[in-house]
């Protein structure tokens, strides 16, 4: 008799950014006449490690209602999911969200997508051990352009899991598209997705600006993360945090203020700065629950289950495709 070898992750990297193409996004985006980032260069090695520092900070209300929320209403989500399925964790990062849903899922196959595969390596070696006979996959993926998944991930139906409200980086009108390409990867089967939702600007704020200051050390990191991309010389000190929700946009705004008049510097380029003035950072669009629900129909999704806290802080869908 012999025994099998145990089961290994599988990992596939698809096309990986060229450092001009970002430098020359990044350079766009400072030199407009309002200067801007996109949210994707808050996420360096540090930067992510800042974000899981701020899912614990109390003042964060997301991460743990959105725990909660799965916690306490599990069976009945997966009592309206199909079983046996590829269950495909979009922005995976540890991993941890998506194998709390293993038991209840009972998926044939995980998917770990993220922007690098580099980031996966460790946390799907260590889940395929605790979890040996399930097949899994890691994914090097930047799915916020476009989310065309590859071969590997196979025929079966698919559970896109999409938790955390990262949803919110897009505007409604970008996340119509994005909706759609998921209805499109979900082969028949849908979409689960966490979305907060509009709550008193006196819970949202101090959300984005808690007392610690970690959100603004996740803010400000991104200028080290850019010195390093673009070359730039970008001085910490020089840059205050600012983050206010914007209530007729329905969203959370984080900015970097220019402390001091100014002037940033990298390979080929200068940008002066008035003091006050401002670089948008991220936005983190809040939902009505029914809002929400009609942009996931606008997106062609048929059937759409929505469960809330018991606030009504934060909501998670299940939309069949
Ligand atoms: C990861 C996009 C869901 O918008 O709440 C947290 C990012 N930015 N604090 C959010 C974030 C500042 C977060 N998302």
């Amino acid at each position: 008799m012999s025994i099998a070898p145990p089961r290994q992750p599988r990992f596939v990297q698809l096309h990986r950014e060229d450092r001009a193409a970002v430098r020359q996004e990044l350079a766009a985006g400072l030199l407009a006449p309002a200067a801007r980032t996109s949210a994707k260069y808050l996420y360096d090695p540090l930067g992510s490690r800042l974000f899981d520092a701020i899912t614990e900070l109390p003042e964060y209300y997301p991460t743990r209602t959105e725990a909660a929320l799965l916690h306490r209403h599990g069976p009945a989500i997966a009592r309206r999911l199909p079983k046996g399925a590829t269950l495909v964790d979009l922005g995976a990062g540890n991993c941890e969200k998506a194998a709390r849903l293993f038991g209840l899922l009972q998926p044939a196959r995980y998917v770990a997508v993220d922007i690098s595969v580099e980031y996966l390596h460790t946390a799907l070696e260590c889940l395929q051990r605790q979890y040996p006979v399930l097949d899994m996959l890691g994914v090097g993926l930047d799915f916020s352009s476009s989310l065309e998944l590859p071969p590997e991930v196979g025929e079966g139906t698919r559970v896109l899991f999409y938790p955390g409200s990262s949803i919110g980086n897009f505007t409604p009108e970008e996340a119509l598209p994005f909706l759609r390409q998921a209805r499109a990867a979900a082969q028949g089967g849908g979409l689960l997705i966490g979305v907060d939702l509009v709550k008193p600007r006196a819970v949202l704020e101090p959300a984005y600006d808690d007392a610690l200051g970690v959100t603004a050390a996740f803010n400000k990191n991104l200028l080290l993360h850019l010195n390093r991309l673009l070359g730039s010389d970008f001085a910490v000190h020089d840059w205050q945090h600012v983050a206010f929700y914007n209530e007729s946009a329905s969203r959370i705004e984080m900015h970097l203020q220019a402390a001091r008049t100014l002037s940033v510097r990298w390979p080929g380029a200068e940008r002066r700065f008035e003091r006050g003035e401002r670089i948008h950072t991220e936005i983190s669009c809040k939902y009505q629950l029914g809002d929400f629900q009609s942009l996931l129909a606008a997106a062609g999704f048929t059937q759409i289950d929505a469960w809330t806290d018991e606030r009504g802080w934060f909501a998670m869908y299940w939309a069949q495709a």
